[in-house]
């Protein structure tokens, strides 16, 4: 089998932190999504992995190159405009040739991996397997409904009235049936091709479309409470090292991993948290919940329940910051100078909450 990751889009949701920075690699728990999600594939024993970008290539193959560092081999394939999930497979043909494959959303996160699927579908016979998980908010994701029997009745995309609360999780697998559905259908409303009218297709046309009720965690992290949501997930699974330094006046908790370089001076750590290589805590507090990225300083000043990601400084702040999503290069010191005031600079779209 090979494995097709989608990775182009705007990340639009996500702005201001994805005008300078591919949405598939912001990290989560200090690594990239995109990573994980090579790593869940290359898990399942696939090592042929296809990469669809979009307008931040550039990014993404200098963050991944040729795959050697998980020991697959990456082809990347360009994507003119965001057409849509149908229209990258079709794009795709060329390296899946004949072969089954699976395709994975570039931005999703979940739990316990992928390999029992994958071996599952590749003994089955089965055209196509989707996954499908109960949500709360079903009218924001592809949703399906099923028979009695168990079968696919029917999948809309974004539905008003989402006919049940079983939604479309970014991970599908194929065989080479799909590639005559992607040729039979026509845009959507939102002038993109869809992969799930392109599943519909197959089940209208008499393809055997097997759907997997995932019950673990799933995660589109396509919005920023979704990242910190994905972060807090993720932070409770990875597994705790302390590499780096630890002073004798700090405290740090069972569930902290320290990454090497890292040094933690008179400070308090509580997991599940990861603090990233060659970044300083210094007199500070981190809560539960927080991934501080690489080469980040944060002295006199607390935070949890946050990310901050690299080159950031938090200095000298007196009230806690928390729930908060912290891009790179940032800046965040108490003014020296007078008027005591709140003094920004905040790109686009950002949000700021101010006592
Ligand atoms: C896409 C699919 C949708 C699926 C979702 C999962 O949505 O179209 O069916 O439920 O991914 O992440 P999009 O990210 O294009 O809004």
């Amino acid at each position: 089998m090979k494995g097709l990751i989608l990775s182009g889009g705007t990340g639009s949701r996500l702005y201001p932190l994805t005008y300078t920075n591919a949405k598939q690699l912001i990290p989560v728990a200090n690594k990239p999504i995109l990573f994980r999600v090579i790593e869940s594939i290359r898990d399942a024993g696939i090592t042929e992995i296809g990469i669809v970008v979009g307008n931040t290539a550039d990014q993404i193959k200098d963050a991944v190159g040729r795959g050697g560092r998980w020991g697959v081999n990456i082809t990347y394939i360009q994507q003119e405009a965001p057409l849509g999930l149908a229209h990258a497979v079709k794009i795709s043909q060329e390296f899946i040739g004949e072969d089954p494959f699976v395709m994975f959303l570039g931005d999703n996160v979940i739990q316990g991996g992928i390999s029992k699927l994958i071996s599952e579908f590749a003994t089955s016979g089965w055209n196509s397997q989707i996954v499908l998980t109960r949500i709360d908010h079903p009218e924001q994701y592809g949703v399906a409904e099923l028979g009695e029997d168990g079968r696919i009745i029917r999948l809309i995309e974004k539905p008003k009235n989402p006919p049940s609360d079983l939604a479309l999780v970014g991970i599908y697998m194929f065989d080479k049936s799909v590639f005559e559905a992607v040729n039979a259908i026509t845009p959507s409303w939102r002038g993109e091709l869809e992969i799930t009218d392109a599943i519909q297709w197959l089940v209208d046309n008499g393809y055997t479309v097997h759907p997997y009720i995932h019950r673990g965690w799933w995660i589109d992290t396509g919005r920023p409470g979704d990242m910190l949501e994905a972060n807090d997930l993720v932070l409770e699974e990875i597994e705790y090292k302390i590499e780096g330094y630890v002073d004798r006046d700090s405290q740090v908790g069972r569930r902290v991993t320290i990454e090497r370089g890292a040094e933690i001076i008179n400070s308090v750590v509580r997991g599940p948290a990861i603090i990233g290589k060659n970044t300083r805590i210094v007199n500070s507090y981190i809560g539960p919940f927080t991934s501080i990225y690489h080469d980040v300083l944060i002295e006199n000043s607390e935070i949890e329940h946050s990310m901050v990601l690299e080159h950031s400084v938090i200095k000298d702040i007196g009230a806690r910051i928390q729930d908060s999503l912290i891009g790179r290069n940032v800046t965040i010191t108490r003014s020296p100078i007078k008027p005591k005031a709140h003094k920004l600079t905040l790109g686009d779209n950002s949000q700021v909450g101010i006592l």
